[in-house]
C-alpha cells in the first residue's frame, strides 16, 4: 500500500474501502445496537474492534481508522449527533460573529482528540505489519458545511450566503478547523498512522470560482503543512475534471477520484500521482458476476501502472451484501 503511495509498481494493486468498516457488517450493526456511533468513535477498545473488523472478515490491504470526519466539529465545540437514517445533526449550527469567539483553540481541541491517538496506538499495535493503517481529516470546507448548515445539505445555502455576505467570518472558521486539521494530523502521525486521507467529500457543492478563491487557499494551507516526503497524503475529493485540475496541483502523493472519472485520463493528466478508486459503489448492489466484471475492467485498465490502489469512487453503502466484499477483495487479490 505505502509502496503504491509513493508511485512504485507493487505485483498487484493494495486493496481497501472506504467505509469498509460500517452498517453493512452484521458484527457493526450488533454493536451498534449498544452504542450511539459517537459513543463506538469516543471509546478507544470498540473503534479499535470495529476498525480491525473488516481486516479479519476480508483481508483488506489496509486499515482505515474508524472515527469521523466531525470529531474536529465536535472538538471545537458543535454538538454532533448521528442520526440514524438522517445522518449527522449539529444542535448549535455556526452562524455569528459570536460563535467564532465561542470555538475553542487549537490546543483545547486537541485536548479533547486525545482518545483518538490512544486508539490509534492500539489498533497500530493490534494490526499485523503488512497492513497500512490510514488515519483521516475532513477537509475545511467538508466540515465547515456540517458546522454551517447544522447538518447534511446537498446544496450548502447557508455556507454560500456566509460566503457571499460575511466571508471574513467564513474564513475565520476556515483558518480554524485548518489550524486544527494540521496539528491533527501531526498527532495522527505520531499515533503510529501510515498515511492520511484528507476527505473533501464535498467540494463540488460552490462553483468553481468561489471554491477557488474561499476555500482552496485553507485546503492548500493545510496540505503544504503537513506535506512530507515519505508520509503520504491522499485527497478525496467528489469533483469533476475542472475542479480537479485545481485539487491536482497540491502536493499530495495521492488523488482518490469519485466514479465517472478516467484512471487513465487522470494519469495522464498528474503523471507524478498515484492515484486511488474508482469502482461505482452502485455495483456492490448488482448481481455478483456483474460487480466483478466492472472490477476487472478498472483492474486491466489500470494493469502495470506504477501508483494505483484499488478503491470505489465513495463509500460502501449498507445495503451492500457482506460477500460482494469479500469477493471483490479477492479478485483484487488474485490480479496479476
Ligand atoms: O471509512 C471508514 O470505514 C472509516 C470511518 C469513517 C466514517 N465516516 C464512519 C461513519 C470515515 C472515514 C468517515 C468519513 C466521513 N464522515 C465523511 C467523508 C467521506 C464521505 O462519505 O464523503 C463524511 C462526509 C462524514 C460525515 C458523516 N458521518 C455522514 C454524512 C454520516 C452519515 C452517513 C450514513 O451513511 O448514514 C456519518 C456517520 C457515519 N460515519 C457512519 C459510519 C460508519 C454511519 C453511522 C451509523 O452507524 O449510524
Amino acid at each position: 500500500m505505502i509502496s503504491a503511495l509513493m508511485g512504485q509498481r507493487t505485483p498487484r494493486p493494495p486493496v481497501w474501502f472506504m467505509r469498509q468498516a460500517g452498517r453493512y457488517m452484521s458484527e457493526y450493526r450488533e454493536l451498534r445496537k449498544k452504542h450511539s456511533f459517537m459513543e463506538l468513535c469516543h471509546e478507544p477498545d470498540l473503534a479499535t474492534e470495529i476498525t480491525l473488523q473488516p481486516i479479519c472478515s476480508f483481508d483488506m490491504d489496509a486499515a482505515i481508522f474508524f472515527c469521523d470526519i466531525l470529531v474536529t466539529a465536535e472538538a471545537l465545540g458543535s454538538q454532533v449527533d448521528i442520526i440514524e437514517k438522517r445522518g449527522p445533526v449539529i444542535a448549535n449550527p455556526f452562524r455569528l460573529s459570536s460563535d467564532l469567539d465561542q470555538l475553542l483553540s487549537s490546543e483545547e481541541a486537541m485536548g479533547k482528540l486525545e482518545y483518538t491517538s490512544k486508539a490509534l496506538r492500539q489498533i497500530r499495535g493490534a494490526l499485523s505489519e503488512d497492513k497500512a493503517l490510514l488515519g483521516f481529516v475532513g477537509a475545511p470546507l467538508t466540515v465547515a458545511s456540517y458546522m454551517v448548515e447544522g447538518g447534511s445539505s446537498s446544496s450548502v445555502p447557508t455556507v454560500f450566503r456566509m460566503i457571499a455576505e460575511e466571508p471574513k467570518l467564513f474564513q475565520g472558521l476556515m483558518e480554524r478547523l485548518t489550524d486544527l486539521s494540521i496539528l491533527y494530523i501531526e498527532s495522527q502521525r505520531n499515533a503510529g498512522v501510515d498515511a492520511v486521507q484528507i476527505f473533501e467529500s464535498w467540494a463540488s457543492l460552490l462553483p468553481l470560482p468561489i471554491y477557488r478563491e474561499h476555500v482552496f487557499p485553507h485546503l492548500k494551507r493545510l496540505v503544504e503543512a503537513t506535506h512530507h516526503p515519505e508520509k503520504p497524503l491522499i485527497l478525496f475529493a467528489l469533483a469533476q475534471q475542472p475542479l480537479w485540475d485545481l485539487l491536482g496541483t497540491l502536493p499530495v502523493h495521492a488523488l482518490s477520484l469519485g466514479h465517472g472519472l478516467s484512471l487513465t485520463g487522470m494519469r495522464d493528466r498528474f503523471p507524478g500521482k498515484a492515484l486511488q478508486g474508482n469502482l461505482d459503489s452502485r455495483f456492490l448492489l448488482c448481481e455478483k458476476e456483474t460487480l466483478l466484471k466492472a472490477a476487472d475492467d478498472i483492474l486491466e485498465e489500470m494493469s502495470n501502472q506504477p501508483g494505483y490502489i484499488f478503491n470505489l469512487g465513495h463509500g460502501i453503502t449498507p445495503p451492500t451484501p457482506e460477500d460482494h466484499i469479500a469477493a471483490l477483495v479477492e479478485r483484487v487479490r488474485q490480479f496479476g
